[in-house]
C-alpha cells in the first residue's frame, strides 16, 4: 500500500525520525518512494488497521492519506478522468486542495471543477461538514525561486499526488493535555509533544515497562500511560515526586510507580523496556552543586543496569553538553541525535542512545 505523510514542518529532522521509529516498534516494512519538504512517501506491507495505530500516536504527523495515482499540474484533469471514482468514492465526499509551501494555486476553483466531475462520475453527494472520504490533491514537489535577498518562495509544483486522507492528526489532544491544565504545574514542564516524540523515539510498545528518572510534574511518563505501558518515574524533589503521581492519577493511568529517589541511587525489581527522560540543564542546589555532566554520566551508568539488552534511551540536554564525552565508559552509544533551537542561546538535543 502506498501512502503519503504530511509532517510538521516544526522541526527538520525529528518527524521523519519519530515516523521511521514508531513504524519499526510497530514491525511495520516499508520502504521510502519520495521525499519532499513536509512529505513523505512510503510503500508500507501492513493493513489499515495497523496504519491508524501508526499515526494515532505521532506528534509531528499531520495526516495520512492513501495514494491513487500521481500526476502534474498540467496533467490533472487527464488524471483525474482516467480514476475509476466509484471505487474510491462509496459515499459523501469533499475535494481538498494541500499546497505544500505557499505556491499559486486555485485551490477553490480546482476543488469546485474536481468536485463536480467525482460527484458526476461517483453518483454520491458532496458534502462539506461531514464528508465520508475527504480526496486530497498534494501539490508538492515545489519548483522554488530565490530572490536578490536570498529569500526562496514557491512559483510552482511538479507533482501533484491524488489520494484519500485516512487519518488527521487529533490537535484536540495536545490541546486538552497542556501542562497547565494539570492538577500539578511547574515551569520545566515539557510540551506535550516533545514528549510523545521522545517516547516514539524510545521505540515504546504497548505493555511496555517506561522509566523516566527525572520525572519532573509526569509529562513524558504521561505520554507513555497513552500506549498502555506500564511506568516507572523517580524525582529526586518530594514535591515533584507528589506531582507526578497526582498528575498521572488525574489522567486516570492506574499502573504507576513514582519514588522519590536520586537517579544515582535507582533500585529497580525489574528491568524496563525503554527510557525517555529530560535530565535538568544547569547547576542546581539540589545536585549539590555538581557538574551536569558528571550527573547525566552517572544517571546513565545507572540507567543502564536496569535497561533490558534491545531497549533504547531517548533523553534531551542542552547543546553545551557534549553526549559523546558524556557516554565515555558507559555501556552505551549513540544511535541518533536531532537538534531543537529554543532561543538564541539554547539548542535543545535529543538523543537515542542504546547498548553496544
Ligand atoms: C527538566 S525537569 C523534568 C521535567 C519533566 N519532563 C516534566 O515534563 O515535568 C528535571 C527534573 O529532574 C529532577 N532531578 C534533578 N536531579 C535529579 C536526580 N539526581 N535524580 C532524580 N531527579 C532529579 C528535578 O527535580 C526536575 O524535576
Amino acid at each position: 500500500m502506498e501512502i503519503t505523510v504530511i509532517l510538521s514542518q516544526e522541526n527538520e529532522t525529528l518527524p521523519k525520525a519519530e515516523l521511521l521509529a514508531r513504524l519499526k516498534t510497530l514491525d511495520i516494512d516499508y520502504k521510502i518512494l519520495n521525499e519532499y519538504p513536509g512529505v513523505v512517501e512510503l510503500d508500507v506491507d501492513t493493513t489499515l488497521d495497523n496504519i491508524l495505530e501508526l499515526g494515532n500516536h505521532l506528534a509531528y504527523t499531520h495526516e495520512i492519506l492513501s495514494n491513487i495515482q500521481e500526476t502534474t499540474p498540467d496533467n490533472l484533469q487527464k488524471s483525474i478522468e482516467s480514476i475509476n471514482w466509484k471505487e474510491y468514492v462509496k459515499d459523501s465526499f469533499k475535494v481538498r486542495v494541500k499546497r505544500m509551501g505557499n505556491g499559486d494555486v486555485d485551490k477553490d476553483g480546482i476543488e469546485r471543477n474536481i468536485g463536480g466531475y467525482i460527484k458526476q462520475e461517483s453518483q454520491m453527494p458532496v458534502s462539506l461538514d461531514n464528508a465520508v472520504h475527504t480526496i486530497k490533491l498534494v501539490y508538492t514537489d515545489p519548483i522554488l525561486e530565490t530572490n536578490e535577498y536570498k529569500e526562496s518562495s514557491v512559483v510552482g509544483y511538479n507533482k501533484i499526488i491524488i489520494s484519500e486522507l485516512i487519518l488527521e492528526q487529533n490537535k484536540k489532544h495536545f490541546f486538552d493535555n497542556k501542562p497547565h491544565k494539570r492538577p500539578y504545574f511547574h515551569p520545566g514542564s515539557m510540551s506535550p509533544k516533545l514528549a510523545l516524540c521522545m517516547v516514539n523515539l524510545a521505540h515504546v510498545h504497548e505493555n511496555d515497562l517506561v522509566l523516566d528518572p527525572f520525572c519532573g510534574t509526569g509529562g513524558i511518563l504521561i505520554e507513555a500511560g497513552e500506549l498502555n505501558t506500564k511506568l516507572i518515574g523517580s524525582d529526586i524533589e518530594k514535591h515533584m515526586y507528589e506531582g507526578t503521581k497526582l498528575n498521572l492519577a488525574h489522567e486516570g493511568f492506574k499502573d504507576f510507580e513514582i519514588m522519590w529517589e536520586d537517579v544515582r541511587k535507582l533500585e529497580l525489581t525489574e528491568k524496563v523496556d525503554a527510557v525517555a527522560m529530560d535530565p535538568p540543564y544547569g547547576i542546581s542546589t539540589t545536585l549539590g552543586g555538581d557538574d551536569t555532566k558528571e550527573l547525566y554520566h552517572e544517571a546513565l551508568i545507572a540507567i543502564s543496569t536496569y535497561l533490558k539488552d534491545d531497549g533504547y534511551i531517548c533523553m534531551a540536554s542542552p547543546h553545551y553538553i557534549d553526549l559523546y564525552e558524556v557516554i565515555e565508559n558507559t555501556p552505551l552509544k549513540i544511535d541518533e541525535q536531532h537538534a531543537i533551537r529554543m532561543h538564541k542561546s539554547l539548542t535543545r538535543i535529543i538523543t537515542v542512545l542504546s547498548k553496544k
